[in-house]
């Protein structure tokens, strides 16, 4: 374990690497590492080496540079930094296998998880079952399990991590027999997001269990899972790869094995490359059995370049194909599901693929555009109560683009989302198409909505990430953002142009605290009235000036009685709301029939102006209890048009000719209105009030005593300092 606090200071200056090196969660870093067991590690990116090694992802695009590597060891090691990355609101990343392809989904610039000393192969006495630690990849749990003749329902490439696979869903070689992973998982074991060591299974925390099964990493860490076990003989099967002469005939055969295979112990995986030649693919044959079935005889009339099938150990199989191609480069999944495919669905992939294969992809840097075909047979009949509702049996069509420059992101990932509203519609028209079917949790794009990834779910995700999650400290960590739906990255709208989607409008919620105007007036009769206003402030000091914005009513397009009163006496004034007298602000601020005087409603007591226009015959009341008064000239309004009656709005302008303070406002040592007693309240966003009570000084360096004085808004100050200036000017000639 590095401690280098002092040392990465020193270096990072001298070699100039300040840039690079992430210090900025360094201190929370340090207090997780004080609470670890003497097996976990933490690693610090001067560890060139192992840094690099412990944050490196599938795709290039998922890398981010952490300030720390934590490799925890144990659930309570686990416990200890959610608790800690939670209270300080730490930025982290959990990783398993580093096999999502959604940026910032296992990697952050806060805190690093990596889940690899979860490395256990656990068989239970009767073989029934298998605890597997989330630190593995799925080649290490089959090389453990395939020679005692058993497997679990795991991966299908030996790249991906156990931990996300279980947490997202699980497509399997195994799926038509047994369902997907999660339908297999007989307990997780989980650390809660409060830090809570437990486990969620059929009997226990269901609600959790059931939100595991594809919900990721939403809901807590899980740092192992005991899974089912399944026999293991030999397979049959291996990689066929296919010209672009044979591209229609290998479709045609591929629609008539999704119609007619009922073996489940059959399955094939197709992928569809754009290339600049045409489009090519490759097909991935499976059997569950040492040999070859006769469903697959539909492909053999197709002509390949080449083909491994064959009889082999299950692991033997899987190293029959590469999976790491993508290393270095950047690239999404993105999904849809269908019921069938069907020839017209079909020929629309190979549509897609050729037009994208003859553009000039050195633009874009496209460099590998894949379309995955994946016909299973009714694998819903397994389905367990799961987040990703399956029991349907969607058909996934996983689109895998892959490119290298960053600076394409945003052209691929728009690329994607088109051919896939494109994919949509020929679905739709070929009647296999349903609106159930949902975005599979492993491929979706990452800025899916919830519904779009857990469909009828969603309520009952959101309700059980309330429940656990109350502080929402796996927010801190990406993810899919359904608990929000409304959330959307780099968000930007124009107002009264396009919607800010959001459930309230946040405009308000903007400017804040806003300073509440609670206005006092008289009618030329005598009618008192007194109303808070939201949008209040001073304006200039010498003299000093305020203003106070009030809409017009929305039913009839009047204007406030405030406002009519002001015009018409040309005068009013403002009362400081404070929390004390806060019930009184809520009870003025009633909709209450002309006429109705709200000191009385609001049980206020009066007392009134005596230095305006007309305060002999009708003065204006003031709130006694309130500490500071402002005794206000009318000046002018100013009209502001809106888009309609309800935006219309008058800013009323008043000079401040007297200001009253009380004695017990005024703290004695220092002679400054002391906000600790007076507890003024301000309007935030939403329904939300602030209340005052904590300040800090902070006085702007380098600027001289007329300015300080300008900012302090005495007038008085700005002048004595200017004549003194003179003075010094004059002494200095
Ligand atoms: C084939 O692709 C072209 C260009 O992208 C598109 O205009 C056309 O509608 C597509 N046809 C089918 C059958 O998908
Ligand atoms: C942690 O969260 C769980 C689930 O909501 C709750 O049952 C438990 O009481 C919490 N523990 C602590 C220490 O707050
Ligand atoms: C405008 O006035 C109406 C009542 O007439 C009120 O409900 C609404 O919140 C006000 N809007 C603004 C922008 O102040
Ligand atoms: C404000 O008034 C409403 C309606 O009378 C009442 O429900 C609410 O509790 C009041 N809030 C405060 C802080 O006085
Ligand atoms: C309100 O008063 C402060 C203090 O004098 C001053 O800095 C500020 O500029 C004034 N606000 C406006 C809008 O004039």
């Amino acid at each position: 374990m590095a401690r280098i606090t002092g040392l990465l200071g020193a270096l990072a200056l001298s070699v100039g690497l300040v840039d690079a090196l992430n210090t900025l969660y360094l201190p929370v870093c340090q207090q997780i590492e004080a609470k670890l067991s003497p097996s976990a590690d933490v690693i610090y990116p001067l560890q060139a080496l192992s840094y690099a090694d412990a944050t490196r992802h599938w795709f290039l695009s998922s890398s981010e540079s952490p300030s720390c590597v934590v490799e925890v060891a144990t659930p309570k090691d686990v416990s200890e930094v959610l608790k800690i990355v939670g209270a300080t609101r730490t930025p982290f990343a959990v990783q398993s296998g580093g096999h999502a392809s959604n940026p910032g989904f296992s990697s952050t610039i806060g805190v690093h998880i990596s889940l690899g000393k979860f490395d256990q192969v656990t068989l239970s006495a009767d073989q029934k079952t298998v605890e597997v630690g989330f630190g593995l990849v799925w080649k290490d749990v089959y090389d453990v399990l395939v020679p005692l003749g058993l497997s679990v329902v795991g991966g299908r490439v030996i790249g991906p991590g156990v931990g996300g696979f279980t947490v997202g869903g699980g497509f399997s070689w195994k799926t038509n027999q047994y369902g997907l992973t999660v339908d297999t998982v007989v307990k997780y074991n989980v650390v809660l997001p409060n830090g809570t060591i437990t486990s969620a299974s059929d009997t226990q925390n269901q609600d959790l269990f059931f939100a595991l099964k594809g919900g990721m990493n939403r809901f807590g860490i899980v740092t192992s899972a005991v899974l089912k076990t399944v026999p293991q003989t030999d397979v049959w099967g291996g990689l066929r790869i296919y010209p672009s002469t044979s591209v229609p005939a290998l479709l045609t055969a591929i629609r008539q094995f999704n119609e007619q295979n009922t073996d489940p112990k059959a399955q094939i995986i197709t992928t569809v490359d754009a290339g600049q030649l045409g489009t090519t693919t490759m097909t991935l044959f499976f059997y569950d059995g040492p040999s070859k079935p006769a469903i697959f005889d539909l492909f053999d009339g197709v002509v390949a370049l080449s083909s491994s099938t064959g009889r082999s150990s299950f692991t033997d199989y899987l190293l029959k194909f590469p999976s790491y191609i993508v290393t270095n480069l950047r690239g999404r999944f993105a999904s849809i599901s269908t019921s069938a495919f069907t020839d017209g669905y079909l020929a629309a992939i190979k549509n897609q693929s050729d037009a994208l294969g003859l553009l000039p992809k050195t633009l874009n840097s496209g460099t590998m555009l894949s379309w995955q075909i994946e016909p299973f047979t009714d694998y819903g009949t397994h389905a367990t109560d799961s987040a990703y509702p399956h029991s349907d049996s969607p058909l996934p069509l996983n689109l895998y683009f892959a490119w290298a420059s960053p600076y394409d992101d945003e052209y691929w990932v728009g690329a994607m989302k088109q051919a896939l509203a494109q994919l949509k519609q020929v679905a739709i028209d070929e009647g296999i198409y349903r609106e159930t079917y949902t975005s599979y949790p492993n491929y979706a794009l990452g800025d899916s909505t919830a519904e779009e990834v857990y469909g009828a779910n969603t309520a009952r995700l959101r309700a059980i990430r309330k429940k656990i999650d109350p502080a929402r400290v796996m927010d801190l960590a990406g993810g899919q953002p359904f608990l929000c739906p409304f959330f959307k990255k780099k968000m930007l709208y124009l107002p009264s142009k396009t919607p800010h989607s959001l459930p309230h409008d946040p405009f308000k919620a903007c400017v804040i605290p806003r300073p509440i105007g609670w206005i006092s007036t008289t009618s030329p009769s005598g009618q008192h009235n007194l109303a808070p206003f939201s949008q209040f402030t001073n304006l200039t000091f010498d003299p000093p000036y305020v203003m106070l914005a009030a809409n017009q009513s929305a039913s009839t397009g009047a204007r406030k009685d405030t406002v009519v009163n002001i015009e018409s006496t040309r005068k009013f004034v403002w009362n400081l709301a404070t929390y004390d007298l806060r019930h009184a602000v809520n009870a003025s601020a009633q909709q209450l029939p002309y006429g109705t005087d709200e000191f009385v409603v609001a049980g206020l007591k009066k007392q009134f102006s005596t230095l305006l226009q007309g305060d002999e015959e009708n003065p204006v009341p003031m709130v006694e209890q309130s500490p500071v008064k402002f005794e206000c000239e009318y000046h002018s309004t100013l009209r502001l048009p809106g888009n309609g009656r309800l935006g219309s709005v008058d800013v009323v302008i008043g000079r401040v000719v007297g200001v009253h303070i009380a004695d017990w406002a005024i703290d004695r040592e220092s002679g400054k209105l002391d906000v600790k007693k007076t507890r003024p309240i301000a309007r935030c966003g939403y329904f939300d009030y602030a209340v005052l009570g904590e300040t800090f000084e902070m006085v702007i360096p380098g600027l001289d005593e007329g300015l300080l004085a300008g900012l302090e808004g005495s007038p008085g100050k700005v002048e004595r300092w200017e004549k003194n200036l003179g003075k010094k000017e004059r002494a200095k000639l």
